[in-house]
Formats: structure tokens, C-alpha cells, sequence
């Protein structure tokens, strides 16, 4: 199966568990909110986690758990960073924001619904014994709190506002906070689940991470806004420190380009079972969504 055939096969699964997740509680307004934060999206994180799991041939269903969770966490960060408070936008997915279409408040509670909902997600037994999911929750709480996620998005938010230009090395750490710890906990998943060594997994992902980035941002200024499904020429408008702003586009997309190269070259130890993985990398900065 090609890449795009396993993202796009993947992306149903997940779907589909998300759904059935959101069907056991109540009918609440932050609960349709809850449906339409996940709703959508490329799914590239979820991908990660099956993809790293089929290494170590470990099945969807017993990946399934976490691919959900990784997705939900994510969709909090991206309902909180598109807050007034934050970013402020209003297109997420194609679609209103959640706090266009159902206020601040729900946006708030939805978003810190999704991000308890992905733990006691990581708690269920199908990933495996006890031990293995204590080690899924404390690294995702590493990735989601202030030495990862919520960190970049708190530098990310001081750079708007801030002096001087932030450096290569400072972008470096911001970004790799934002974007990168949640990425790399996703393509280290299927390591933790097997109990395999995650070294080559996290080489990869730190470097993806990046180029997703980079991407990213290089998306903000040359994207197209029925595609990306967002608002995009935002980050020079907010002051945002970005590889762009710091590099100019071509430098930017040399970089991108370097990285992926290193996320390849990462992923040796595993050969020939690694191509879609590898594949992924190119999708990251190809993609225009
Ligand atoms: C957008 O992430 C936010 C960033 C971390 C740059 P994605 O581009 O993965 O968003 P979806 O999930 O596909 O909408
Ligand atoms: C968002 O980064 C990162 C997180 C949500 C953690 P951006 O602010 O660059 O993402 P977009 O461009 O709004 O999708
Ligand atoms: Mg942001
Ligand atoms: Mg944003
Ligand atoms: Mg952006």
C-alpha cells in the first residue's frame, strides 16, 4: 500500500474511533463541540502512531487507543491557539473556529475536555499492561506540558511582543516545543508499545517535527486558503517568529529539504519496513494543506 492509501485507510480508523469514543457522553453542547474540534484534519500524527506500531508489527487495534489520543490532544492545541487570546483566527479545517461557532467559554471547556479525554484514552487496556500505558501517559505529558507544547506556545506567543528578533537557536526550541513534541511523541509511540529502543524513532521525529514546521510556515505565506483551510499571511501580520522571518523562504525550504534528509537517514535500522514512514517525510514539506 502507498502512503497516501495507508494515511487516508488510517485516518477512517481513527475517525471511526474518535466517534465511537464521543457516543458513550452526554448530550452536551461541549460535547458536539468536542465532535466538531476532532472533526477533520490530515491525521498525520495518528498515521505516526500506527505506522511506528506496524514496525514492531504491532496491529491498528492495539495502536488504535493512541493514535485516537494523539489526535485529540492535538485538536485541544489547535482550539486554544486559534482563541482570541492567541491567534485569534477564525477558519479551522474549512470550517468556523469553535469559538466562532460556539462561543469562548465552550471552546475553553471543549478543549480541556479533549485534553483529559486523550489520558484516560492511553489507560485503556488494548494498548497493553499497565506499565507500558504509565509510559505512554507520563511521556505524552511531558510532550503536551511546559517542557514541550505549551511551552513553544507560550515563546511562541512572547516572541509577538518581544524586542529583538529570537535567534536560529531560539525558533529552534520554540518550534520544536509548538510542533515538534507532539509529533515526536507520535512516531515514538510504536516504539513504547513494543518496549523497542525509540532512538532511531525520535531521530526521525525531532527532525520531522521541524520540516512540518518550516512547512508550516512557509504555507502561512505562499498557501492557498481554500486548501490549507485556514487563515493564512498571519504570521507576519502577529510578528510571529518563524524559519521564515528569520531565513526568507528559499533558505527556509533548504532547510526543510536538509531535515527531511535527516529523518530519512534516521530511519536505516528499520530498512525496507520503514518506506511509508520515509514517504511521510516528503509528504510533510510537499504538502499544501
Ligand atoms: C496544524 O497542524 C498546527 C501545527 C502544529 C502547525 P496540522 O497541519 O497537522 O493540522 P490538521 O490536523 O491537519 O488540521
Ligand atoms: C500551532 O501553531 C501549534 C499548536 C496548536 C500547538 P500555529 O499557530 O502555527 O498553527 P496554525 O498555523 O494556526 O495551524
Ligand atoms: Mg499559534
Ligand atoms: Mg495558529
Ligand atoms: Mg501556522
Amino acid at each position: 500500500m502507498s502512503f497516501s492509501a495507508q494515511i487516508a485507510a488510517d485516518a477512517t480508523l481513527i475517525s471511526a474511533h474518535l466517534a465511537r469514543t464521543l457516543c458513550e457522553f452526554p448530550a452536551l453542547p461541549v460535547v458536539d463541540a468536542m465532535r466538531y474540534a476532532v472533526a477533520g484534519g490530515k491525521r498525520i500524527r495518528g498515521f505516526l502512531v500506527l505506522e511506528s506500531a506496524r514496525l514492531f508489527d504491532i496491529a491498528p487495534q492495539n495502536a488504535l487507543s493512541a493514535a485516537a489520543a494523539i489526535e485529540m490532544l492535538h485538536a485541544y492545541s489547535l482550539v486554544h491557539d486559534d482563541l482570541p487570546a492567541m491567534d485569534n483566527d477564525d477558519l479551522r479545517r474549512g470550517q468556523p473556529t469553535l469559538h466562532i461557532k460556539w462561543g469562548e467559554a465552550t471552546a475553553i471547556l471543549a478543549g480541556d475536555a479533549l485534553h483529559t479525554l486523550a489520558f484516560e484514552l492511553l489507560a485503556d487496556p488494548d494498548l497493553g499492561p499497565a506499565e507500558l500505558r504509565l509510559d505512554l501517559v507520563a511521556s505524552l505529558a511531558k510532550a503536551a506540558g511546559a517542557k514541550g507544547m505549551v511551552m513553544g506556545q507560550a515563546l511562541d506567543i512572547a516572541a509577538e511582543t518581544a524586542e529583538f528578533p529570537l535567534s536560529l537557536a531560539q525558533i529552534t526550541e520554540l518550534q520544536a516545543g509548538k510542533t515538534g513534541a507532539l509529533i515526536s511523541w507520535s512516531a515514538c509511540a510504536g516504539a513504547r508499545l513494543a518496549r523497542a529502543d525509540i532512538k532511531p524513532l525520535f531521530d526521525y521525529s525531532q527532525a520531522l517535527g521541524l520540516a512540518f514546521q518550516i512547512q508550516d510556515d512557509i504555507l502561512d505565506v505562499t498557501g492557498d486558503v481554500t486548501l490549507a483551510g485556514k487563515r493564512l499571511g498571519k504570521d507576519a501580520q502577529a510578528r510571529k517568529a518563524t524559519f521564515v522571518s528569520l531565513l526568507g523562504l528559499e533558505r527556509a525550504r533548504l532547510m526543510a529539504l536538509d531535515l527531511v534528509g535527516q529523518a530519512q537517514t534516521a530511519l536505516a535500522p528499520y530498512g525496507q519496513k520503514a518506506q511509508k514512514l520515509s514517504d511521510a517525510a516528503q509528504f510533510v514539506i510537499k504538502r499544501h494543506t
